[in-house]
C-alpha cells in the first residue's frame, strides 16, 4: 500500500539545471534555492561540485552554496564524485553529500570516466571522511532501467550497486531511470528486487519523464511502499552524458498528485507552482509541468 506521507526531494538546482546550455548566473540560482526553502520542502539538493569541464553549468557551485539561505529542518545535498569534490563542499559548509554510480558499466565511463568497480573505490574515501565529519551521504543509482549505450541493464547489477552503496554508508540510495526509458511493472519489478537487499525505507527513486513515464512510475513505486521521491520543480533536467535524456518528472505534477491521493508532503503547492514558473520564465521556455500550465 501508498505510504501515508512522502519526502520529496527536490532536485531542480542540480539536475534540473545541469544540462542547461545556457550558464544561468549564479544569483538565479541562488534565488531558486531561496525560494523552493520557502515552499514547506525539507530536502533541496542544491547543486554539484563535480569537475566544471565536465558540468560547465555548476563551475559557481561554491559561490552558489556560501550564499544560499539555509533554513533550519532542511538539508541541503550536493553532488560529489570524489574527494576533490568533497573537500570543495565542505569548504562551504555542506553537511550532506551524494555520491553516485551508475549499474551499466557503458554509461558509467561516458559519465565519470571510470568503471562500476572504480566508481565505488572512488568514493570509499568520500564515505570515511563523511563519517569521521558527521556528514550524511546520500547514493545514486542511475540507468537502472535502461542504458543509452548498452542498452538493458540486468536487474542483478542494479542490485548490487545498490547494496554496495548502503554497505559503504549511504543512508538512503535513489534508483534514476536517467534516461525515462521504464514503465510501471518494470519500474517495481527494479524496485522490488532491490528492496529485497536494501530496506525499503533506505530507498527513493528518481524518474526522468523523457517517454512520458514518469509519473506512472512514481505511482507503481509508491504501491509498493517506497516513501522518498525525487523530482524538479518546473520539470526541468537531464544528465549532459545521457544521450536524449530530458526532464526530471516535475515536483508540481507529484505532489498534486500525492495531495489527491491523500498522501502528505508537507509541500505549499501553490508556492511550488510559483517558483517553477518564475524559473520557467529566467530560462524563457515554458514550464514542463502539467500542473503548473493548468494553473495559468
Ligand atoms: P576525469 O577527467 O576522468 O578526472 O574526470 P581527473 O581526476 O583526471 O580530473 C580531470 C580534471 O578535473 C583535473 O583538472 C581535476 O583537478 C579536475 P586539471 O588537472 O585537468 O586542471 N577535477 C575536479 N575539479 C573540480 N571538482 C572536482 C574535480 N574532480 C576532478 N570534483 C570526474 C572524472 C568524475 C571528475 C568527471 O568525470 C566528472 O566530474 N563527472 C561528472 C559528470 C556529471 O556530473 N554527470 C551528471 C551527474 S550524474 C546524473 O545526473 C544522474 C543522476 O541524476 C541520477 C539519474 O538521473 O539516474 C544522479
Ligand atoms: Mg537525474
Amino acid at each position: 500500500a501508498p505510504p501515508a506521507s512522502v519526502r520529496i526531494v527536490e532536485v531542480g538546482p542540480r539536475d534540473g539545471l545541469q544540462n542547461e546550455k545556457t550558464i544561468i548566473p549564479a544569483a538565479t540560482k541562488v534565488e531558486l534555492i531561496d525560494r523552493l526553502s520557502q515552499t514547506g520542502l525539507r530536502t533541496i539538493e542544491a547543486t554539484s561540485f563535480v569537475s566544471p569541464k565536465w558540468v560547465p553549468q555548476l563551475a559557481d557551485a561554491a559561490e552558489v552554496f556560501a550564499a544560499i539561505r539555509r533554513q533550519p529542518g532542511i538539508s541541503y545535498p550536493v553532488l560529489v564524485p570524489n574527494e576533490q569534490g568533497y573537500e570543495r563542499a565542505r569548504a562551504v559548509g555542506a553537511s550532506e553529500v551524494a555520491v553516485f554510480s551508475a549499474a551499466s558499466e557503458a554509461f558509467n565511463r561516458k559519465n565519470i570516466n571510470a568503471s562500476i568497480d572504480e566508481s565505488i573505490e572512488r568514493f570509499g574515501p568520500v564515505l570515511e571522511r563523511a563519517r569521521a565529519d558527521g556528514v550524511r551521504v546520500r547514493g545514486y543509482v542511475s540507468t537502472v532501467l535502461g542504458c543509452p549505450y548498452q542498452g538493458e541493464v540486468p536487474l542483478a547489477d542494479v542490485v548490487r550497486v545498490a547494496r554496495r552503496m548502503h554497505a559503504a554508508g549511504c543512508y538512503e540510495i535513489s534508483l534514476g531511470d536517467t534516461i525515462g526509458i521504464g514503465t510501471p511493472k518494470k519500474a517495481r519489478e527494479m524496485l522490488l528486487a532491490v528492496a529485497a537487499e536494501v530496506p525499503m525505507q533506505a530507498l527513493a527513486v528518481h524518474f526522468h519523464d523523457t517517454r512520458g513515464q514518469a509519473l506512472a512510475n512514481v505511482l507503481a513505486c509508491l504501491e509498493e511502499g517506497v516513501a522518498v521521491v525525487d523530482s524538479a520543480v518546473s520539470g526541468t533536467g537531464g544528465c549532459p552524458y545521457a544521450k536524449g535524456a530530458t526532464g526530471n518528472v516535475a515536483s508540481e505534477d507529484v505532489v498534486y498528485m500525492l495531495e489527491g491521493m491523500g498522501i502528505a508532503t508537507g509541500i505549499d503547492l501553490d508556492r511550488l507552482i510559483e517558483t517553477g514558473l518564475w524559473l520557467s520564465q529566467q530560462l524563457g521556455r515554458e514550464t514542463s509541468s502539467k500542473v503548473a500550465r493548468a494553473s495559468q
